[in-house]
């Protein structure tokens, strides 16, 4: 009887490529590790079968490797092929049968399988051919280059340099360094990738004030949309006498079309929690709360996880690894209101009062949750913190620039080829992000626009698109980082409907405690709906600005004072458009309705 094999069988977290959702990986010892796309029941069956039990790769499913070999050292076993060309028709199939032709007539057919890809992370480049284990790149391959590709690199193992693909992958992963990788319910598989490690070596041989220290050096700020410096929240938490402080987790994530935090509370669970450990033991916390949006039921299931399972092993609880210092860590669920994001909303909604915010000062660092010294910090700022204390606050603030230091993770949906998370040092451009990364425009229709920070945020225009991602250049557009959503509109998308969305989310979400927020929101979007019908006046454009001024002004939280930036970007960069509304009058209006309704291309109605 045949011995039955042992093959395990992990669960791990998102890798961030939501366009090929769901995703699986084969890891076969001396053998390249692969990873397949949309995976469904059919898919996964073939995965079994064809790839487990007989070592064929997958037609169709492949992802390709972002790891670029630059030689060959040893038979190539398989050739992956894919079309990255624009607005052409798609050449794979092609070019798979003539590599599959050719190796057939060097009696190679057997031993190098030929496979399409789904997505080999290369856009633009014409035919491009990955070559397996060694993960070597040619791109613009031409017909007559198919001769040379068998005998010279499968045959002779030899690189063809005037095809080999070289370029640097942008991204760099340092919060995302786990996602898809550990199984985020295994905390043994966690510390075998090192988790824990920054938390046990602050915690035996440094100081708080040394932790402090390390972040501050990093340049680390905080990644949730205010960008204030972490290790200055830090020392200022640290800072007041008090009997007892608290650390709270921001996981209420809310601006549409945002999935970073979501993502990294259900891939890596533990790099968060060992980040609100490692704040706790910086400014002195005795307890911290992870605020997460109920709408996230498997990041409350896996961060709870987390927690349990740190508390079985001594690494949360009561003298913590004997050190004498004990900090514990609960889950605090919010009810879906987008301004318990907001921190003082946010303390409120912990205490069991109405989520609705509080004039600051005082900053919650001074007297926040139960009246104590509190620091709070979103997802991503906190994933980031395990990694600058393991490996020192310069090596963070190696990447990025001299003002924004580090890396920012973003997630990037709407009209855009490849939906997914990317996390690239900051100071990459945006366009760098949504053509080299995600592949660009969807269906080819032009991209006109990207709205960065969500309601909070503006539309960066097509022609700024090469602008480095910093705080500053975003403010300077009249944008924000914010918590990092970016949705990618393109011509066919109205400006106007856009603003009256993000202004519409922003009235809905609106706790009603102040009148600037509470009426200017409401009779601002009354005016963009009249404009969208083609009802607006002249005069009715200046009067919304008047309104946006009174809002950033005197609302009392950032849900108000922010409010207005989406509609002030859409007026400053596509100011036409609403006029044309205004001047185009009903007709016009009822006829881009139903232009889009039908799915024509805008451009040619206009
Ligand atoms: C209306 C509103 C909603 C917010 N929502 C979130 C949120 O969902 N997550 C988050 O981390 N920060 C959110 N913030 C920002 C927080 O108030 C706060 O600045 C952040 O949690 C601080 O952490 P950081 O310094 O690590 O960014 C929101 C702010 C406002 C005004």
């Amino acid at each position: 009887m045949a011995a039955k094999c042992q093959i395990p069988i992990r669960r791990v977290g998102s890798y961030g490529y939501a366009f090929a959702d769901p995703l699986v990986e084969v890891k076969t010892a001396g053998a390249p590790t692969i990873l397949y796309g949309l995976v469904d029941e059919e898919a996964a069956a073939a995965i079994v079968y064809q790839h487990v039990g007989q070592g064929k790769l997958l037609d169709g499913h492949i992802i390709g490797s972002r790891q670029r070999g630059k030689t060959i050292d040893g038979p190539v076993t398989a050739i992956l092929v894919r079309d990255s060309s624009r607005d052409e028709g798609d050449k794979t199939e092609f070019f798979k049968e003539s590599i599959h032709a050719e190796l057939t007539e060097h009696g190679l057919a057997d031993t190098v399988q030929v496979v399409s890809a789904l997505d080999l992370g290369i856009y633009d480049e014409g035919l491009t051919v990955q070559l397996l284990p060694s993960g070597v790149t040619y791109t613009n391959v031409l017909s007559r280059d198919i001769t040379r590709l068998v005998t010279e690199s499968v045959q002779k193992q030899e690189v063809l340099d005037h095809l080999l693909y070289s370029s640097p992958d942008l991204q760099e992963r340092i919060v995302l360094r786990n996602c898809g990788i550990i199984d985020p319910e295994s905390l043994d598989d966690a510390l075998r990738h090192d988790s824990y490690k920054g938390f046990v070596r602050a915690l035996t041989e440094q100081s708080p004030e040394q932790v402090i220290d390390t972040v501050k050096t990093s340049g680390l700020r905080g990644r949730g949309g205010a960008g204030f410096p972490t290790g200055v929240k830090w020392e200022l938490t640290r800072k007041p006498e008090a009997d007892r402080k608290f650390v709270i987790c921001n996981a209420d994530e809310g601006d549409p079309g945002a999935f970073m935090d979501r993502s990294v509370l259900e891939g890596d669970p533990h790099a968060v929690l060992e980040g609100l450990m490692l704040a706790a033991f910086a400014i002195g916390a005795c307890k911290g709360y992870f605020y997460i949006r109920a709408e996230y039921p498997l990041a409350v299931k896996r961060i709870q996880k987390a927690i349990d399972q740190t508390r079985e092993r001594g690494l949360l609880g009561e003298n913590i690894l004997g050190s004498g210092w004990s900090f514990d860590a609960a889950i605090r669920l919010g009810a879906g209101a987008f301004v318990c994001g907001e921190e003082t909303a946010l303390i409120a909604s912990i205490e069991g009062r109405r989520g609705s915010p509080e004039p600051r000062p005082p900053y919650p660092s001074v007297q926040g949750l139960w009246g104590k010294p509190t620091s709070i910090n979103n997802v991503e700022t906190l994933a980031a913190v395990p990694w600058i204390v393991a490996k020192g606050g310069e090596a963070y603030a190696r990447f990025g620039t001299e003002k924004s230091k580090g890396t920012k993770v973003f997630a990037v949906t709407g009209k855009v080829l490849n939906a997914q998370l990317v996390e690239v040092p900051m100071g990459t451009s945006v366009r760098d992000i949504i053509f080299g990364i995600c592949g660009g425009a969807q269906d080819a229709v032009p991209i006109k626009g990207v709205q960065t920070g969500g309601p909070s945020g503006g539309i960066i225009p097509e022609p700024y698109l090469d602008t480095p991602i910093t705080y500053e250049n975003l403010s300077e557009l009249g944008s924000i980082m914010g918590s990092g959503g970016m949705l990618v509109m393109n011509e066919n998308d109205c400006m106007v409907d856009v603003a009256a969305f993000y202004l519409k989310f922003c009235v809905d979400e609106s706790c009603g405690k102040c009148a600037p927020c509470r009426a200017g929101g409401y009779q601002m979007l009354q005016l963009l709906q009249k404009i969208a019908k083609g009802r607006g006046e002249p005069g009715d454009l200046d009067l919304i600005r008047r309104i946006c001024k009174a809002m950033q002004c005197a609302s009392l939280c950032g849900l108000g004072q922010t409010a207005p930036n989406p509609v002030l970007s859409s007026l400053r960069f596509f100011e036409d458009e609403f006029l044309a509304y205004i001047e185009g009058g009903t007709s016009y209006a009822r006829k881009l309705k139903k232009a889009r309704a039908e799915g024509r291309n805008l451009k040619d109605v206009v």
